[in-house]
């Protein structure tokens, strides 16, 4: 129970480091009679790649998704699919001087207190180069849950630093710009905004939305495999999360129950402050998820901190960072809705014997 894996009847055990020779995962339960290409699931993993604007780390990963096993002529075989990606771009020099220091907001004081011992260079397996193979195994699942069951999933930023983009004006333009902002008006905004704080050595949180439509009602295992709490889960699961809401989420608190139920006509809800999740299983509306990302705390800012030996130390952190950690998670908590929702496609129909 080391908890490289997740998922329930479609497991997901992901491996590797950011300064390792690659990262890779087993993507295990995935049905048979699947088309997939390396080339379909590189294209998703490169959306969340760094190096593609100045808004971002300019690690260039060349991100080769080789698929060892699990499929035969381009389709699923039933048997375990295992992908790789070889890291090709790590400057592990960088990390020299943090390598008996710890900085503080990131996982190098927590990894040295349980472990004892830190793959310092670019975090180890605590950098967000994991996720790339969550989006590569992501790809699979949406692949699936769009030919399957027409499920269509599409995340935005929502919000970056004080400026908010949650409206989605233009869904055509989220893949069009490096933030995956959904109007177009206010990209040139967010450039100015980054280009400022990049050049103050600072950094800022953001806000990530994801929207599954066409989710069959069902989905959901009460009472400990909650969907709301599956989707919870695997969204703090992404490295920097520090919150996550489903649908009205935190503004329900000031929501009388008249303003917040969702009536229902034989037309359909009339609203969907649930988030298209009711006592835990999917209503058949659209399924919101907002989640929260914290700044990036590698900043050449220096700052207070400590060594391993408890000496007090000025940090500071050299290296190619995001600026804003948020503005490539729109493709992970993406891929993240998909694994839950294909995961808990296949349980409902394992358990009900339903095909939808
Ligand atoms: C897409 C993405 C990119 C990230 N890039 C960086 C980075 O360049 N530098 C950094 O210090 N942290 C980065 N992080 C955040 C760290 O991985 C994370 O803060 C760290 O592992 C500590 O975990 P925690 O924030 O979940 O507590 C990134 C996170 C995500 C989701």
């Amino acid at each position: 129970m080391s908890y490289n894996s997740f998922g329930h009847i479609l497991r997901v055990s992901t491996f590797g480091e950011s300064h390792g020779p690659a990262i890779g995962c087993l993507i295990d339960g995935c049905p048979p009679g699947l088309e997939i290409t390396a080339e379909e699931i590189r294209d998703e993993v490169l959306r969340r790649a760094t190096g593609k604007s100045r808004h971002t780390s300019q690690r260039r990963e060349k991100e080769d998704v080789q698929i060892l096993s699990g499929v035969f002529e381009d389709r699923t075989t039933g048997t375990p699919v295992a992908l790789l990606i070889e890291n090709t771009d790590a400057r592990s020099k960088d990390y020299e001087n943090i390598k008996r220091q710890f900085r503080p907001g990131h996982a190098d004081y927590t990894y040295w207190k349980k472990y004892g011992f830190r793959d310092y260079r670019g975090g180890g397996r605590s950098s967000a180069r994991e996720t790339a193979v969550r989006v590569a195994a992501g790809a699979i699942a949406r692949k699936w849950l769009r030919q399957t069951l027409a499920v269509d999933i599409q995340g935005w930023l929502a919000q970056l630093g004080p400026i908010r983009t949650d409206t989605v004006k233009n869904w055509e333009c989220v893949d069009d710009n490096p933030f995956f902002c959904p109007d177009p008006g206010v990209v040139p905004e967010l450039e100015s905004y980054m280009d400022a704080l990049r050049k103050s050595g600072d950094s800022v949180g953001a806000r990530v939305n994801v929207v599954a439509r066409n989710v069959p009602a069902g989905l959901g295992a009460p009472i400990y495999g909650k969907l709301d709490a599956e989707l919870a889960s695997a969204m703090m699961s992404i490295n920097a999360a520090k919150g996550v809401e489903v649908g009205a989420g935190f503004d329900c608190v000031a929501q009388k129950g008249t303003e917040h139920r969702d009536e229902m006509t034989p037309d359909g809800f009339l609203s969907n402050h649930a988030g298209g999740i009711l006592g835990g299983i999917s209503s058949g509306q659209d399924i919101i998820v907002s989640t929260a990302f914290k700044p990036t705390s590698s900043l050449r800012i220096p700052c207070r901190g400590l060594d391993i030996d408890g000496n007090e130390v000025e940090i500071v952190t050299k290296g190619r960072h995001d600026p804003c950690v948020g503005i490539r998670a729109t493709p992970i908590v993406e891929a993240m809705m998909a694994l839950v929702l294909m995961d808990h496609v296949l349980l409902h129909r394992a358990q009900t014997g339903n095909e939808k």
